[in-house]
């Protein structure tokens, strides 16, 4: 089985560029089957997740492809099924927008229930509230979503709670409704505001996006066009606690500091260092004294971001004093703790609290991923600790992070990927050779 095989110790130091976000990539390229024209979108990271939305948006008669490193063209004019089935769909959570865009494109949708990272239940209760007010007929059978409308006119829809995933799919849904919808407790994450400004740029005609009113003026059709993929707000921030954790000094390049502030504020009140420039942030350690403890809480943007938090209290586990990890939006997200835990982490879990009692240092270990954001941070750990960590279930890491342990051997870090059966003691001469 492939791992990835950290030696820890190494502080990470030099210049990292971020890729661009692969949560707003998704939520593009599936809007992108809405246009009858070509789309140009580059800053698409090439992550797996990515694959497997090409492969689905070709197999509806689309055609998408990567035409250069980082540059995805969609021509979806030929388009022409509203059905994607459960073999593709079930691998992301992100193909549940092939709902919104479908029943938006033709009136109607036939699609499996999505998948994605366990983090319990996942509903879609919201998504189906709003596709209803716009006049949908919905149906859930034999684990198949089918939406069917004779015609979509806008409304007002009230999410109950503030979901992304809803918020963009009843954007797209309402992209050619008839009249104005208006979305009200919307989600305000960077990635809702990128997708409904790549609508805009192919013609549609929305306003308020990254406020929690956003209102979708029905439009005739969509042409094609080039887009540019907003930066990774999480890849940055994973980078930066990667930093902070390693007693490093690194420059997160190619990001927007702005939507960093939360993770930023957090790292200075423990003691990191960290100075921003216009499309940078560097993070750094002052001295080498331990960093003081701190409470977190998960809110929806611009609270402290739930695909942070694994990260986050990976770095919290060597803090001085106890930390508290409050997760707001999940409400089963600590799955991972039990294998920090083997690493000599002290944390204890209650519903969705997290309690870290500071310990020194960690301790390399065997670990296995227990979904994307839970992969990176156990590669963090392995970066902090004492020996040599192995990490397996290396598929949840490659969902979304580009080159993750190349960008990552650029700062200095001692990882490799490997095959099985190699022994861990073979990894100084393997890192300095790979
Ligand atoms: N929820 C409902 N009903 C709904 C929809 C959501 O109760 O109809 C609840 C969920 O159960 C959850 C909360 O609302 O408790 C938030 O869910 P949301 O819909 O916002 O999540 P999502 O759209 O499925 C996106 C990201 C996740 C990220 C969350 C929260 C994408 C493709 N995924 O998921 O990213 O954790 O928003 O910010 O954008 C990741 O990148 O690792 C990842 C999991």
């Amino acid at each position: 089985m492939e791992k990835m095989v950290v030696l820890g110790g190494a502080p990470l130091t030099g210049r990292v560029e971020i890729s661009g976000a692969k949560n707003s990539a998704v939520g593009i390229l599936v809007a992108a089957i809405m246009v009858k024209g070509k789309c140009r979108i580059d800053n698409v990271p090439h992550v797996s997740d990515i694959d497997v939305l090409i492969e689905i948006i070709n197999n509806l008669g689309g055609k998408a492809a990567f035409v250069a490193p980082g540059v995805v063209e969609i021509d979806a004019t030929e388009l022409n099924s509203f059905e994607a089935g459960y073999e593709t769909v079930r691998k992301i959570r992100a193909s549940s927008y092939l709902m919104g865009a479908l029943l938006g494109r033709f009136g109607k949708a036939r699609v499996a229930l999505p998948g994605g990272c366990d983090f319990g239940v996942r509903p879609i209760d919201q998504h189906i509230k709003g596709f209803k007010a716009l006049g949908a007929e919905v149906t859930i059978e034999h684990g198949m979503v089918e939406l069917a409308a004779e015609k979509l006119v806008a409304d007002n829809v009230y999410l109950d709670v503030v979901s992304v995933g809803a918020t963009i799919n009843i954007m797209l849904a309402a992209v050619f409704a008839e009249g104005t919808t208006v979305i009200d407790s919307a989600a305000k994450e960077p990635h809702i505001v990128d997708v409904a400004n790549f609508l805009n740029c192919m013609g549609a005609n929305i306003r308020g996006a990254g406020t929690d009113l956003i209102r979708i003026k029905g439009v005739e059709e969509l042409h094609g066009g080039s887009f540019s993929v907003i930066p990774d707000q999480i890849e940055a921030g994973t980078f930066m606690i990667a930093a902070a954790a390693t007693h490093g000094d690194v420059i997160v390049s190619n990001i927007i500091p702005e939507h960093m502030e939360s993770l930023s504020a957090k790292l200075a009140e423990m003691g990191v260092g960290i100075e921003e420039y216009d499309e940078a942030i560097r993070v750094y350690a002052k001295d080498g004294e331990p960093y003081v403890a701190a409470n977190v809480k998960t809110q929806p943007h611009p609270g402290f971001p739930t695909d942070l938090q694994p990260q986050m209290a990976t770095l919290l586990a060597t803090a001085k004093g106890t930390s508290i990890v409050t997760e707001n939006v999940w409400d089963n997200r600590f799955k991972y703790i039990g294998e920090l835990n083997r690493m000599g982490a002290n944390i204890s879990v209650e519903g969705r609290i997290a309690t870290i009692e500071g310990t020194p240092y960690l301790t390399g270990a065997p670990v296995s991923a227990t979904d994307l954001r839970a992969g990176a941070a156990l590669v963090i750990a392995g970066l902090m600790a004492h020996g040599v960590t192995e990490i397996y279930n290396l598929k949840y890491i490659d969902r979304g992070y580009e080159g993750f342990e190349d960008k990552l051997r650029s700062l200095g870090a001692q990882i490799a990927r490997r095959g099985s059966g190699r022994r861990a003691e073979d990894l100084e001469e393997e890192t300095t050779t790979a």
